[in-house]
């Protein structure tokens, strides 16, 4: 074979190595559009949490977040949960308390609007809509009082629209919630 042969037919294995990863680029980046085309459309048309429905005008009535079982409480697998409501223009209960050192799962939902909460300068944050649960779960490290004010603008009374939270001391919570009522600092 001359030397202009072997170059031609050098040539042409270049080009078939190059036709083949231009395809697989080019399924690679097909496939990352549909993700992000599927993703998109999927997170746009629902809430971008664990979803997880209630009906809002039956709050009061019925079922988890009627007003005796708002607060917090530990069952008997020592799980903490905080279930709170949110309305204009307060929280149920307006006085949440939490232990610290332990992992607390906050369930919340709203009557009326869009609202969300903050704890103080902890990561314990989220939305709170109507129809929908929202939860989380979060350990504070410290004890104290932090406050929690609405952090979506839900209307005229929004800046005004605040709760506040204790971390006992492991122990102290533990003293407290072991007669298994529903928790919360509210002056009663
Ligand atoms: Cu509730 Cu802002």
């Amino acid at each position: 074979m001359s030397d202009g042969a072997a170059a031609h037919a050098s040539e042409l294995v270049a080009l078939a190595a190059e036709r083949r990863w231009a395809w697989i680029v080019g399924a690679i980046i097909a496939v990352i559009v549909v993700m992000m085309v599927v993703t998109g459309l999927h997170w746009a048309s629902m809430p971008p949490s664990r979803v997880e429905t209630i009906d809002a005008r039956t709050l009061h009535l019925r079922g988890e977040f009627v007003e005796t079982n708002l607060g917090t409480t530990l069952s008997p697998d020592g799980k903490v949960t905080v279930r709170v409501v949110a309305q204009q223009y307060s929280f149920v209960p307006q006085c949440l308390v939490v232990p610290e050192g332990m992992p607390v799962t906050f369930r919340a939902t709203a009557t009326d609007v869009i609202h969300g909460f903050v704890v103080g300068t902890t990561n314990a944050n989220t939305m709170v809509v109507p129809g929908f649960v929202a939860t989380f779960t979060t350990t504070f490290p410290k004890s104290g009082e932090h406050l929690m004010p609405c952090h979506e603008y839900c209307g005229t009374g929004h800046e005004a629209m605040w709760a506040r939270v204790q971390v006992l001391p492991r122990d102290e919570f533990l003293t407290r919630a072991r007669s298994g009522e529903r928790l919360s600092c509210v002056a009663r």
